[in-house]
This record gives structure tokens, C-alpha cells and sequence, in this order.
């Protein structure tokens, strides 16, 4: 798992050397995408590639391929990487240039890319989770590397023992610092809409389609806050974990701490559609 991709070349890792000029070490100016890749073969990539361009063409830059030209290099990453059970971390940053925050038109970005073990996954996880107020920036739906109120509030959740936080803005749940959520209230499946205050997780969509395959519609609605504590199931979805259940949230219950069917009916869903694919390829 040590060779990764730097502009145009595969090379070791610790090898690997970028300016301290670049503009995403400088500003966080990049955007980033991670791609499962279980048994070495990605799953959702060309979903993936549609949002990484819509960050691309948000945050004004260039794209430096399109999706065939990714899509061969990332593959080949894969490869040289000897598959496994593996995501790959994808990272545009703008480029190098003079520290300056309005950028220079006439710059190359920088294409990075590497693999990283992906979690084992066996059934459905439970884990705990806060809820803590929503303090990040007005465009969560730009997958940018600008991630430091993620990291304090995902870092809070953990120094409380907890995997999660899910952040409220407004009264309203938005989503996960580093996940969508789901809320189930009586068999009704529930998910925030989406908009600017919250990423198209690439789980989030392939769960509510193949949900909807398996007869059970969910609701792109708002949820308030103090709807949580009264939830039959909470999920939380990410292209790394696929989908773990939160059997505690403020250190109170939520469903009865064992048994979520309908996430259990989303993983299998999920899951299904993963083996469609793999057929079908
Ligand atoms: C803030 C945030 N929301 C949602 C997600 C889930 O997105 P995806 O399912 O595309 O991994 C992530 C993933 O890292 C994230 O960082």
C-alpha cells in the first residue's frame, strides 16, 4: 500500500515531495474525494468522479483530467497497490504559487493520490454519538481538504468517547462530521436534505436508491434536533464504513440498543447493489 501518485508519476510514498508553497498545504485550497475499493475493485467510482467535479468547478479549478483519464490512473493505483480491501484518498489542491489568498489564473494543479487500508466491516456496527452545534462554513456540499472545524468536532466526539458528532444548525440536524445521517421514527426513514449545509455523501444516494429497490422510500426532510432523542434507529453513512448504527446519542438509548432492521435492511440493500455492479463489470 506504499506507492501512491503524484503529478503524472507512481512512486513510494516517502518519496513522495510537494512544494510548502502549494496552495492546499498554504490554504487548505484543494478538494479531495475517498473511494472504496473492497477486494482491490472500487465501488461508486464514477459517482465519485460527478462530485469531484462539482468541487472542482466550485472552488474554480481546473480539472486536471476527465473521468476516463482518472479513472485509468486510479485503477492503476490499485494495481500497483496489489488490491486488498483498500480506499483510494484523492486530493486537487490548487497548485503552487506566491502566498497570496486571491489566486493566479495561470496555475498547474496538483494531483495526489494514495491507498489506505478501508475499516473491516461484519454486519452492523453500534456505536455512540453527540450532538454537538454546527460551527463550519457555509459550502459543507464542496468536498474541500478545509476541514478543521470537522476535525475539532470529530476530535471532541472522540476525546468523549464517542465515534461521532452530529451537528445541528438551526435547530436542525445537517449531517456527521465525517458522514450523512438517517433517522427512522416509526418505519419513516428520514434523511436532511441536501443543499449547502451538508455533502452529497456518495453511501447517502446509493443507500436511498437502493433502498427505494427494496420498497422503502425515504424522505429527503428536516429533522429537528429534538426528534433525536425519540428515534427508533440513527445511521450514520460513509464511503469508508458503508453504514454503522448509533445505539447511543447523548450518552442516551436510542431504539433499544440492539436491534435496527431497517438499517440491517439498508446494509443488505446496499450491499446487493454492490454485487449488481460487480456482476455487471
Ligand atoms: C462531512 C461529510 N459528510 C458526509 C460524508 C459521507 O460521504 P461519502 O458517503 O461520499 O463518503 C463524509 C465522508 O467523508 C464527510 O466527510
Amino acid at each position: 500500500m506504499s506507492i501512491c501518485y503524484l503529478n503524472g508519476k507512481f512512486l513510494e510514498l516517502s518519496e513522495a515531495r510537494v512544494s510548502v508553497l502549494d496552495r492546499g498545504f498554504i490554504f487548505g485550497d484543494a478538494v479531495y474525494e475517498v473511494i472504496p475499493a473492497p477486494g482491490g475493485r472500487f465501488f461508486g467510482l464514477d459517482e465519485h468522479l460527478v462530485r469531484l467535479e462539482r468541487s472542482l468547478a466550485a472552488v474554480q479549478i481546473a480539472a486536471p483530467m476527465a473521468a476516463e483519464g482518472w479513472s485509468a490512473v486510479l485503477n492503476e493505483l490499485l494495481v500497483r497497490n496489489a488490491g486488498g480491501d483498500v480506499a483510494v484518498y484523492l486530493q486537487v489542491t490548487r497548485g503552487v504559487a506566491e502566498r497570496d489568498h486571491a489566486f493566479p489564473r495561470d496555475i498547474t494543479p496538483t494531483v495526489f493520490a494514495m491507498c489506505k487500508p478501508l475499516p473491516a466491516q461484519q454486519g452492523l456496527a453500534r456505536v455512540s454519538a453527540i450532538t454537538l452545534p454546527d460551527n463550519r462554513w457555509g459550502r459543507c456540499d464542496i468536498k474541500s481538504t478545509s476541514l478543521l472545524a470537522n476535525v475539532l468536532l470529530r476530535n471532541e466526539a472522540v476525546r468523549r468517547g464517542c465515534y461521532e458528532a452530529l451537528l445541528v444548525r438551526d435547530g436542525r440536524l445537517t449531517e456527521g462530521a465525517a458522514s450523512n445521517v438517517f433517522v427512522v421514527h416509526g418505519g419513516r426513514v428520514r434523511t436532511p436534505p441536501l443543499g449547502p449545509a451538508l455533502l452529497a455523501g456518495v453511501t447517502r444516494g446509493l443507500i436511498i436508491d437502493a433502498l427505494a429497490r427494496a420498497g422503502c422510500e425515504v424522505e429527503e426532510a428536516d429533522i429537528e434536533v429534538a426528534e433525536l432523542a425519540g428515534a427508533d434507529e440513527i445511521w450514520l453513512t460513509s464511503s469508508s464504513r458503508d453504514l454503522v448504527c448509533v445505539a447511543t446519542l447523548d450518552q442516551r438509548r436510542i431504539g433499544d440498543g440492539e436491534h435496527y432492521p431497517i438499517a440491517a435492511t439498508a446494509l443488505a440493500a446496499l450491499a446487493a447493489e454492490r454485487q449488481r455492479r460487480e456482476s455487471a463489470a
